[in-house]
């Protein structure tokens, strides 16, 4: 499916990162992967590097760093990319959970700058990178839709922008053959999963999922994204494709008819 591909896959921390079952099926479908990491957890994606099927080249990359970009596509010394995942986001705690309004600014400038604008910045690199050939970017979601959510807090703005900034890149890059999309996926157990206060509270709303929803599994989420990256996914772009065992469409999770009634 990706035979031929050259992919950089950003955001390898752990070998639970929803980017490294990407990169192993990345792969295992035939891709070269190139990952990238950053000062604050080299060491750990190098270890996380070498559980995968082959040992991958690893460039480094600080998303919130604008020069960073341009080292990186030095880095890569002319080599065209295909495709690339961008698994980002933080945000300090006090602009994940606790008293919305209170956040500072400079937790949600820099929550927005690593999480969001860096989608955009990944996006100008690939274009770069991939003159004369198609490509498509992928990132990660969580339930953009905008709701408010008991925790998540200026995570969950961000999310929002970062669909906004998927849909202008899309606008921007696709008569230039960049296909840009986001997999909204359902919780999933990770590094940065462990960060979110009472991630838990978001754990027990995804038992309602219609075709249920196992938080330690990243494979359904990896092969979407295996397949947005493929030219199986070659008239798509612009798009959120939910990975969440149909969370996302229901009204009133875990509600059925009838329950009014049996609750008197
Ligand atoms: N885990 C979930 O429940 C879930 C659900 C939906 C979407 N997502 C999204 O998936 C993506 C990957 O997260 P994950 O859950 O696999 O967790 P993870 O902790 O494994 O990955 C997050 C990655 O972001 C990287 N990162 C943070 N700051 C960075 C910076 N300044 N420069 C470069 N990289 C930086 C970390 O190094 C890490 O590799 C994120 O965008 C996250 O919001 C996660």
């Amino acid at each position: 499916m990706l035979t031929g591909k050259r992919l950089l896959v950003t955001g390898v921390v752990t070998t639970d990162s929803i980017a490294w079952a990407v990169a192993e099926r990345a792969q295992l479908h035939g891709a070269e992967v190139i990952l990238t990491t950053h000062d604050r957890v080299q060491d750990l994606t190098v270890a996380a590097a070498c559980a995968l099927p082959r040992r991958p080249e690893i460039l480094t990359l600080d998303a919130t760093r604008r020069q960073d970009y341009q080292r990186l596509r030095s880095d890569l010394n002319g080599r065209p990319l295909d495709g690339a995942l961008h698994a980002i986001a933080f945000a300090p705690r006090e602009a994940l959970a606790g008293d919305f309004l209170a956040a500072g600014d400079e937790a949600i400038e820099l929550a927005f700058r690593t999480s969001t604008t860096s989608y955009a910045r990944l996006a100008e690199l690939l274009a770069q990178t991939s003159v004369g050939r198609d490509s498509a970017l992928v990132g990660l979601d969580f339930d953009a839709d905008g709701r408010a959510w008991p925790v998540y807090n200026w995570m969950g703005v961000c999310k929002v922008a970062l669909q906004a900034t998927m849909r202008y890149v899309a606008r921007d890059l696709g008569p230039r053959g960049v296909r840009a999309n986001l997999v909204s996926a359902g919780p999933l157990l990770t590094r940065a999963a462990s960060g979110i206060p009472d991630f838990q509270t978001l754990l027990d709303a995804y038992a309602a999922a219609p075709l249920g929803w196992d938080a330690q599994d990243p494979g359904p989420v990896a092969d979407t994204v295996c397949f947005l990256l493929s030219d199986m996914g070659r008239g798509v772009t612009g798009e959120v494709v939910h990975v969440d065992g149909g969370y996302h469409a229901m009204a009133a999770p875990g509600l059925r008819a009838g329950d009014g009634a049996r609750a008197r």
